[in-house]
C-alpha cells in the first residue's frame, strides 16, 4: 500500500528546519512604545499589558537600549500628552511628545526606523480620532487637515514612516499631498487601511489613555463582520498613494490578511494588538499556556498568512531573549 508519508520530513529537527516555509526574523518586527509627556523619568507599568510601560523621554531611551543592542530595528510611537483639547493640538505641536521622542531616538540611533502613529485620539479631550461636531458626529473632511499637519510635524521631527490609524476617508491622499508639499516626498505612508472596530483594543486604550469619552469608533473603524469591505478600503488607500497597507487586529483577521496578499503587491503589515498580547500574557501568568511558545506561534501564523511586517508588543522581549534571529 502506498500513502503519503508526511512524517518523513518531520523526523528530525534538522529536517524540519530544512523544509520550514516561514521564518520570523527580528527585521520583521516593530515594537510599540507609549511615551508620556508629563515626566521624563516616568516608568509606569501598564496593568492591562504586563511588561509594557508608559515611559518618559529619558526612560524610553534607557528601555530601548538592550532591545536595540539585541537587534530591534523598528519602533512605533504613541504619545500621551500633558494636556488634551478639542483640536488635538498636542498631535501636531512641533515640540509634541512623539516629535520629541522621535528626535531623541534618531539622535541616539540614526539607523533605527521610527514609525509615527498618525492619529488624534490620544490628543483630543473627547478621545475620538477626529474633530467632533456639536451633534456628536466625527467630522471627516475637517479632520484631514489636522492629520496632514500631524504627519508633517512627525516627518520634520525625523519619523521614517507615517502611519495614519484614524480611519477617516481620504486621509492617505491628504497626508501624501501635505508631505510632498513640505519636502517629504521621500517619506512612505503605511496606512492602517483595514482597521476594525475591535474589542481587542481594550488594553491599549488604558495604555494610551485614549478611550472615547462618549460613543464608540464604529462610524469610522470597520465592522468585524465585513471581509469584502476590507478590499475596498485597501484598494482605495493604495490608489491614494499608500506605500504599505496594514490589517489590524492580526490573528482574528488572518483571512482578511490572506485575501489582501492576493490582491495587492504592496508590503503588508499586521498589528498584533494589545488584546491579543494581553490574553497571551494573562494565560501565561495563570500557567495555562506557555507564553513564549504561543507568542512565537502566533507571530509565525501572522507571517504565514501574508504579513511582511508585524507590529507586536512581544518584539523587544523576544529579540532580547535571543528567540528571533
Ligand atoms: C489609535 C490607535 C489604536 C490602536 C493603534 N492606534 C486604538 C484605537 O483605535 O482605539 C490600537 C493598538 C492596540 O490595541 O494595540 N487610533
Amino acid at each position: 500500500m502506498t500513502f503519503f508519508r508526511g512524517r518523513r520530513l518531520r523526523r528530525t529537527a534538522a529536517l524540519r528546519d530544512l523544509v520550514r516555509e516561514t521564518r520570523l526574523t527580528r527585521l520583521d518586527l516593530i515594537q510599540p512604545y507609549f511615551v508620556v509627556e508629563s515626566n521624563p523619568e516616568a516608568e509606569t507599568p501598564i496593568a492591562s499589558m504586563p511588561g509594557q510601560y508608559q515611559l518618559g523621554l529619558n526612560r524610553l531611551i534607557a528601555h530601548m537600549e538592550p532591545a536595540v543592542s539585541a537587534g530591534l530595528a523598528a519602533v512605533i510611537l504613541f504619545g500621551i500628552p500633558q494636556a488634551k483639547d478639542e483640536r488635538a493640538s498636542g498631535a501636531y505641536a512641533p515640540d509634541g511628545i512623539v516629535q520629541e521622542a522621535t528626535r531623541r531616538i534618531k539622535e541616539r540611533w540614526p539607523e533605527l526606523i521610527v514609525v509615527a502613529d498618525t492619529c488624534l485620539c490620544e490628543y483630543t479631550s473627547h478621545g475620538h480620532c477626529g474633530i467632533v461636531l456639536p451633534n456628536g458626529e466625527v467630522a471627516n473632511d475637517p479632520t484631514l487637515e489636522l492629520l496632514a499637519r500631524t504627519a508633517v510635524s512627525q516627518a520634520k521631527a525625523g519619523a521614517d514612516i507615517i502611519a495614519p490609524s484614524d480611519m477617516m476617508d481620504g486621509r492617505v491622499a491628504a497626508i501624501r499631498t501635505a508631505l510632498d508639499q513640505e519636502g517629504f516626498a521621500h517619506i512612505p505612508v503605511l496606512s492602517y487601511a483595514v482597521k476594525y472596530a475591535s474589542a481587542f483594543y481594550g488594553p491599549f486604550r488604558e495604555a494610551a489613555e485614549s478611550a472615547p469619552k462618549f460613543g464608540d469608533r464604529k462610524t469610522y473603524q470597520m465592522d468585524p463582520a465585513n471581509g469584502r469591505e476590507a478590499l475596498r478600503e485597501a484598494l482605495a488607500d493604495e490608489a491614494e498613494g499608500a506605500d504599505m497597507l496594514m490589517v489590524k487586529p492580526a490573528l482574528p483577521y488572518l483571512d482578511v490578511l490572506r485575501t489582501l496578499r492576493e490582491v495587492t503587491d504592496l508590503p503588508l503589515a499586521a498589528y498584533q494588538v494589545s488584546g491579543e498580547y494581553s490574553q497571551i500574557k494573562a494565560a501565561g501568568k495563570l500557567g495555562w499556556m506557555d507564553e513564549t511558545a504561543v507568542a512565537l506561534e502566533s507571530l509565525t501564523a501572522i507571517k504565514r498568512a501574508g504579513a511582511d511586517l508585524i507590529l507586536t508588543y512581544f518584539a523587544a522581549d523576544l529579540i532580547q531573549q535571543g528567540l528571533i534571529p
